[in-house]
């Protein structure tokens, strides 16, 4: 049975801290991606890719899917640009649902201020124009999930329940 719930959205939406609440809920096993490729490589993913660049970390990142979405009973958290990659989508929906999480570009803005843990923010002069640039050239890939919330104003609790009441879970 493919029952795997997959949490994807943008970096500052909150995928790691629900994962971890919804899989304790759920007593099922969490993976967070970003966390495996750092755990399997022993390097950290703003090392990645300043070491090897962002096409090496993508590489890495697929693997990682593939791994997962031959599991079952997960809760994952992807990372952010996971779903960019077409053939991601399709593995992780083979696996499960997907569940996209939704936040106002300025709350995500103020949740990813801290220099040098994304990456892919870390380039331009203007932040936030960085994060609505992104947020538009992705939204296709997130319009793709099963399931979308939006979590600007909810807590992770809130975010939860509403999960749960829609999946029946
Ligand atoms: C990325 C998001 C990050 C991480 C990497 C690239 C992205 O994950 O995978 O820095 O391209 O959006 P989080 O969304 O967990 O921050």
């Amino acid at each position: 049975m493919k029952n795997n719930l997959i949490l994807t959205g943008f970096m500052g939406t909150g995928k790691t801290s629900l994962g971890k609440l919804l899989a304790e809920k759920l007593g099922r096993c969490f993976v967070d991606l970003d966390q495996k490729i750092e755990q399997d490589t022993g390097l950290t993913v703003p090392q990645i890719f300043e070491m090897y660049g962002e096409k090496y970390f993508r590489e890495l990142e697929k693997k990682a899917v593939e791994e997962v979405s031959q599991r079952r009973n997960l809760v994952i958290a992807t990372g952010g640009g996971t779903v960019k990659n077409e053939e991601n989508i399709r593995m992780l929906k083979s696996s499960g649902m997907i569940i996209c999480l939704t936040t106002e570009p300025e709350e995500i803005f103020r949740r990813t201020e801290r220099r040098g843990e994304r990456p892919v923010l870390d380039g331009g002069e203007d932040r936030l124009a960085t994060i609505k640039k992104l947020l538009t050239e992705r939204q296709k890939f997130y319009a793709q999930a099963d399931y979308t919330v939006d979590t600007t104003d909810w807590s992770p609790l809130q975010i939860m329940n509403d999960i749960c009441k829609h999946f029946s879970l």
